[in-house]
C-alpha cells in the first residue's frame, strides 16, 4: 500500500456492506482496506481460509472496521449462495459487490489444453456471474434498493490480447454483463459498472504475468505515457466511488485507469514519441517542402 492519502470524505460508505471477491490479497485487499476506513463493513472472499483470516485481523486493527472472512471458490454457485447466505446473516444485508477475483497466466495459446482455458474463464467470468446472479436475486427476491456491482476487468477486455487469451475472452464476457445489466437491473435499484485498470504491482499478477527476468525486460512503465505504474490508492479512490451512492447516476460505464495505456498503443502515429525534440524543425522543413501528390 502506498502512503497516499484517500479522496472520499470519512463516511463515504458508513453502513455500507461490501463483498470483496479475492480480497484477502493484491487489490481487492487494496479497495477493501480503503472502503473500511470509509466506513463500510466488508466481506473478503477467496479459496484460502488463512489467507483471509490473516488480512481481515490486520485491517480491523488498522481501520477500527468490521471485516467477516469468507472462504468461497467463486467457480461454484453453491459456494457463492453459501458465502452470499453468511454475509447477510452476519451483517444483516449487503449492499456492494465488487468481482475482483481472477486467475490468469501468460501462455501462448496454442500450448494451453482446453482445462487450462476453461480455468481462466471460470473463475473470471463464471465467478463474476456466479456471485451477481446470488447477490441479484437476493436483491430482486428482498426489493432492496440502491445496490452497485463493480467489475474489475482490463483494457484489453475490448483491444484483446495476445498471451492472456482466456482472460481476454473472460474479461470481455464481464464487460458484456456489465453494461447489460446496468439497462436491465436500473429498475431494480442496482447499478453496475466497471473499472480497467492498467499496471499496478501486485505479487499476484506480476509473477504469473512478467515472472523472473521479464519484469525487467518488459518494464510495463515505458508503455504507460505517464510513465509509472498505478499506486493501490488510486484504484481505491475510484473503486470506493463507484461502489458508493456518489455514484447514483453513473450506470453501465467503464472507467479506465491505465495512465493513458491502451491509448498510446491504439494511436498509429504515437511512436513519433521517440523523435528528438531538436529533430522536428529539419521534420518540418521536409513536409514542408513536399509539392503535389
Ligand atoms: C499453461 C497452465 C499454466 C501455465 C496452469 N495451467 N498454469 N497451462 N501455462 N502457466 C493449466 C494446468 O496444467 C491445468 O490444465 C489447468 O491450467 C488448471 O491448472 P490448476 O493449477 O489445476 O488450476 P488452479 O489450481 O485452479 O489454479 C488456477 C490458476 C492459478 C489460474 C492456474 O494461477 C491461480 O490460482 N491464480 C489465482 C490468482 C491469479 O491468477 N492472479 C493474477 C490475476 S492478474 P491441465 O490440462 O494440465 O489439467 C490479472 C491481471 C490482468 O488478471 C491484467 C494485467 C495488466
Ligand atoms: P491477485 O492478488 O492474484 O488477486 C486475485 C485474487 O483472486 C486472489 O485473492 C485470489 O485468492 C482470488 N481468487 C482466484 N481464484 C479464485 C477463486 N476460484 N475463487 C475465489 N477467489 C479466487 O491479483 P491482483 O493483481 O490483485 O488482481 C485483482 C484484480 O485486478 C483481478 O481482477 C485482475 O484481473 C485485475 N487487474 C489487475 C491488474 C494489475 O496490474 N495488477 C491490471 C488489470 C486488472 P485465492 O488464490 O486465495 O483464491
Amino acid at each position: 500500500m502506498s502512503e497516499m492519502k484517500g479522496m472520499l470524505r470519512e463516511d463515504a460508505l458508513k453502513d455500507r456492506v461490501i463483498i470483496v471477491t479475492g480480497g484477502g490479497t493484491g487489490l481487492g485487499r487494496s479497495m477493501a482496506n480503503y472502503f473500511l476506513e470509509l466506513g463500510a463493513s466488508v466481506v473478503i472472499t477467496s479459496r484460502k481460509l488463512d489467507v483471509l483470516t490473516a488480512t481481515a485481523r490486520t485491517m480491523e486493527e488498522e481501520t477500527g472496521g468490521k471485516v467477516l472472512p469468507l472462504a468461497c471458490d467463486v467457480r461454484r454457485y453453491v459456494e457463492v449462495e453459501r458465502m452470499v447466505a453468511e454475509a447477510i446473516a452476519h451483517f444483516g444485508k449487503v449492499d456492494g459487490l465488487l468481482n475482483n477475483a481472477a486467475g490468469n497466466f501468460i501462455s501462448p495459446t496454442e500450448r494451453l489444453s482446453s482445462k487450462a482455458f476453461e480455468v481462466i474463464i471460470d473463475i473470471v467470468l463464471m465467478g463474476s456471474v456466479n456471485c451477481t446472479l446470488a447477490l441479484g436475486k437476493h436483491w430482486i427476491d428482498k426489493a432492496e434498493r440502491d445496490k452497485a456491482i463493480l467489475n474489475i476487468v482490463t483494457t484489453y477486455a475490448w483491444t484483446g490480447s495476445g498471451y492472456v487469451v482466456p482472460s481476454a475472452c473472460a474479461k470481455a464476457g464481464v464487460l458484456a454483463m456489465t453494461r447489460s445489466l446496468a439497462v436491465e437491473w436500473a429498475k431494480y435499484g442496482i447499478r453496475s459498472n466497471a473499472i480497467a485498470p492498467g499496471p499496478f504491482p501486485t505479487k499476484g499478477a506480476w509473477e504469473r504475468l512478467l515472472p523472473g527476468e521479464m519484469m525487467e525486460r518488459f518494464d510495463l512503465s515505458k508503455r504507460v505515457p505517464l510513465g509509472r505504474m498505478g499506486e493501490h490508492q488510486e484504484l481505491a479512490d475510484l473503486a470506493a466511488y463507484l461502489i458508493s451512492s456518489y455514484s447514483g447516476y453513473v450506470n453501465g460505464e467503464v472507467v479506465t485507469i491505465d495512465g493513458g495505456e491502451w491509448l498510446k498503443g491504439a494511436g498509429q502515429f504515437n511512436m513519433l514519441d521517440q523523435v528528438e525534440p531538436g529533430m522536428w524543425d529539419a521534420i518540418e522543413a521536409m513536409v514542408r517542402n513536399v509539392k503535389g501528390s
